[in-house]
C-alpha cells in the first residue's frame, strides 16, 4: 500500500544561537549551586563573568538551595531578568545530564518569553549539545487541541542564545544542529503520544509518519515507507496484529520505514516498536481509573520511527529497518476472546489467555517479519510500553533492558548513559519460560504473574533468532509522565528511548 499524503504540523521549536560576546537578550540564565559551607551558594555562569556577590546573599536569604529543578527569577542584573537554575552541589565537572536538566527547567520556566541567553558551565561540545538539547526539550508545549483558548496559552521560549567561548564556530554549529534534530524528533514522539485516540488511529499514525518523512526529504534522504493495510495483513498471515486489531472499527496497520545511507553502510539494525494507539485491555477491560494513560501505548512505535528519521537527518552511516505494528485494542463482538488461538507471522501459534497482553502479540509478528528481511542484520531492538510490572520494578523514570547478548546490551547501556537516559539491565531467567507453555498452542500469551516484565521479555525471545543480538526495551513507566514536569521532561509523552537509539547508532 502506498502512503497517502496528509500534512503534519511540527510544533515551532526554539531557535538556537551561540555567542561569546555581547548579551542582546533581556533574560539571562545562569547556574546556581550549593557550596561546602552551610547554606553557601555560588553562581556557575561558565565563560560569562557575572558580578553578583551581593545577589548571593539575597538568594541565600530567600532560601535558595541550588538544587536540581529549582528555578529562581529575579528582576535586574545585566539584563531585565536574571534566572538561576539549580545544578546541585558545586563541582569542577557537571555531568551533561545535569546541564541538560538545568537548561530544561529554565526553558520551561521561560514559557511565554521570546528570548534568553544561557550562560552555563559548558566546557566542550558534548556539554554544549546537552545544554542545547535541554533548552529545546524543555521548551515544549502541546496546544494542538486548545481550540478557542489557543491564543491565551503561553508559547514556548522562541529564541535561545548559549554563551560559550569554548568551541570553534564549526564545532558549535554542529552541536546546535544536532540538538535541533534531537529536539524536533523528540517533539514528534511527544506529539504522537499526546494525540488522543480520537485523532490518532493506526491509519492516521502511518499518514503522519509519511508526512514527516516527506518533510525530512523522503527518498532524497534515503527514507522509504511501506504500509500494510488490514487486508494485506490478513492475506500475509500477520495473526498477532490482525487478532489484536479485529475488535476495533479502526483497522490495524504495519508500517515499515527504511533508511539507507548514501555512503558506505557500516551496520544494519532493525527497530521494532509497539504501536497500540489505545489499549482498553480488550475483553479483559482495564479499570476506568487511569485508562486515559493508555493513549501512550504507541510510545515505542513513535520512538523508533522518529529515531529513524533523526538518524537519516543526521546522515549516519547505519542502515535502519523500522517496523511499527499498529492496532487499537478494543472490546467488541469481533474482539479476540480469551482462549482464541492466533497464528503469528511465520507460523507459531499463540493461545490468547488475556487480550490485555496484546503488545507482545503485535511485536511477535513484527519481530519475525523484521528478521525475514533480505538484508543481514547486525542487531534488532524492540521498544515497548509492555508491562505494568516494569513500573513496579523500576519506577516511572528508569526503563528496562533485556537481551540475548550481553555485549550488545552493554553497548546500548553505554549509549543510553551518554545520552542521559536511565536504562537498567534485567534478566530473562530460563526457568520462567515454562509458565508460558500452553496445552493447546505453541505458547500462551501470559505466564507467571511474578516477574511479569521478564515473562513478557521471554515471550518475545521465542520470536528472535538466538544468533541475532537482540534488545528488548520496556519503557512502560518512563514513556508517559503522569506526574509533574521536571528538568526537560514535560507532563505527558516524554520521547524516551529516542536519544539512546540515536546515540547507539552514532557510536556503532
Ligand atoms: N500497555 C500495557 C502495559 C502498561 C501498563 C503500559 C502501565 C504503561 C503503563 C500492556 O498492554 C498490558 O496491559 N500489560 C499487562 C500484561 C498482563 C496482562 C500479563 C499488564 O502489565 O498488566
Ligand atoms: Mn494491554
Ligand atoms: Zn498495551
Amino acid at each position: 500500500m502506498k502512503p497517502t499524503k496528509t500534512s503534519i504540523t511540527l510544533a515551532p521549536m526554539t531557535t538556537l544561537k551561540i555567542t561569546d560576546g555581547l548579551i542582546k537578550d533581556d533574560v539571562l540564565v545562569v547556574g546556581l549551586v550549593s557550596t561546602n559551607t552551610k547554606g553557601g551558594l555560588a553562581i556557575e555562569s561558565g565563560d560569562y563573568d557575572l558580578e553578583a556577590k551581593n545577589l548571593l546573599v539575597a538568594l541565600s536569604e530567600m532560601g535558595a538551595s541550588g538544587k536540581a529543578d529549582e528555578v529562581i527569577k529575579i528582576p535586574g542584573g545585566p539584563t531585565r531578568l536574571l534566572v538561576f537554575t539549580g545544578l546541585g552541589t558545586k563541582s569542577t565537572n557537571y555531568s551533561h545530564e545535569t546541564l541538560r536538566r538545568a537548561a530544561g527547567s529554565a526553558a520551561r520556566a521561560l514559557m511565554g518569553s521570546s528570548s534568553a541567553t544561557f550562560a552555563l558551565p559548558v566546557k566542550n561540545n558534548e556539554a554544549l549539545n546537552a545544554v542545547a538539547e535541554g533548552i529545546v526539550l524543555g521548551a515544549y508545549v502541546f496546544s494542538e487541541f486548545k481550540g478557542t483558548t489557543k491564543s491565551e496559552n503561553k508559547a514556548s521560549l522562541a529564541h535561545a542564545t548559549i554563551f560559550s567561548k569554548s568551541s570553534s564556530k564549526a564545532e558549535a554549529k554542529s552541536a546546535l544542529s544536532r540538538a535541533m534534530i534531537i529536539g524536533k524528533y523528540t517533539h514528534l514522539v511527544r506529539d504522537l503520544i499526546n494525540t488522543p485516540p480520537s485523532h490518532l488511529t493506526p491509519d492516521s499514525f502511518t499518514k503522519k509518519l509519511a508526512a514527516a518523512i516527506k518533510l525530512a526529504g523522503g527518498a532524497n534522504s534515503g527514507l522509504k515507507a511501506t504500509i500494510w493495510d488490514e487486508k494485506k495483513l490478513k492475506a500475509e498471515g500477520f495473526g498477532g496484529i490482525v487478532g489484536v486489531g479485529q475488535g476495533s472499527a479502526n483497522p490495524p496497520r504495519l508500517l515499515h520505514i527504511s533508511y539507507t545511507p548514501k555512503a558506505k553502510v557500516f551496520k544494519r539494525y532493525a527497530l521494532v516498536g509497539k504501536g497500540i494507539t489505545f489499549d482498553t485491555g480488550g475483553l479483559n477491560l482495564k479499570p476506568g481509573l487511569g485508562m486515559e494513560a493508555m493513549k501512550s501505548d504507541m510510545s515505542g512505535a513513535a520512538a523508533i520511527c522518529a529515531a529513524t528519521l533523526a538518524i537519516a537527518e543526521l546522515g549516519l552511516p547505519v542502515a535502519i529497518e523500522a517496523w511499527a505494528p499498529l492496532a487499537e485494542n478494543m472490546p467488541s463482538d469481533t474482539a479476540t476472546r480469551p482462549s482464541d488461538i492466533i497464528t503469528i507471522f511465520g507460523g507459531k501459534t499463540v493461545e490468547v489467555l488475556n487480550p490485555d497482553a496484546e503488545g507482545r502479540l503485535v511485536l511477535a509478528d513484527a519481530l519475525v517479519k523484521a528478521q525475514a528481511s533480505k538484508n543481514k542484520l547486525d542487531g534488532i531492538i524492540d521498544v515497548a510500553t509492555l508491562t505494568g510490572a516494569q513500573v513496579v520494578a523500576l519506577g516511572t523514570r528508569t526503563s528496562a533492558v533485556m537481551t540475548n547478548n550481553s555485549e550488545f546490551s552493554e553497548l546500548f547501556l553505554n549509549a543510553a548513559r551518554s545520552a542521559g537516559e536511565q536504562f537498567w539491565p534485567m534478566p530473562l531467567p530460563v526457568e520462567l519460560r515454562a509458565s508460558l507453555d500452553s496445552p493447546v498452542a505453541d505458547l500462551a500469551n501470559i505466564g507467571d504473574k511474578n516477574g511479569g516484565m521478564l515473562v513478557a521479555g521471554l515471550f518475545l525471545k521465542d520470536f528472535v533468532n538466538d544468533e541475532l543480538p537482540w534488545l528488548h526495551l520496556d519503557i512502560a513507566g518512563p514513556a508517559y509522565n503522569e506526574g509533574k514536569a521536571h528538568g526537560y521532561t514535560p507532563v505527558g509523552g516524554t520521547g524516551v528511548a529516542l536519544r539512546s537509539l540515536v546515540r547507539l547508532v552514532e557510536q556503532a
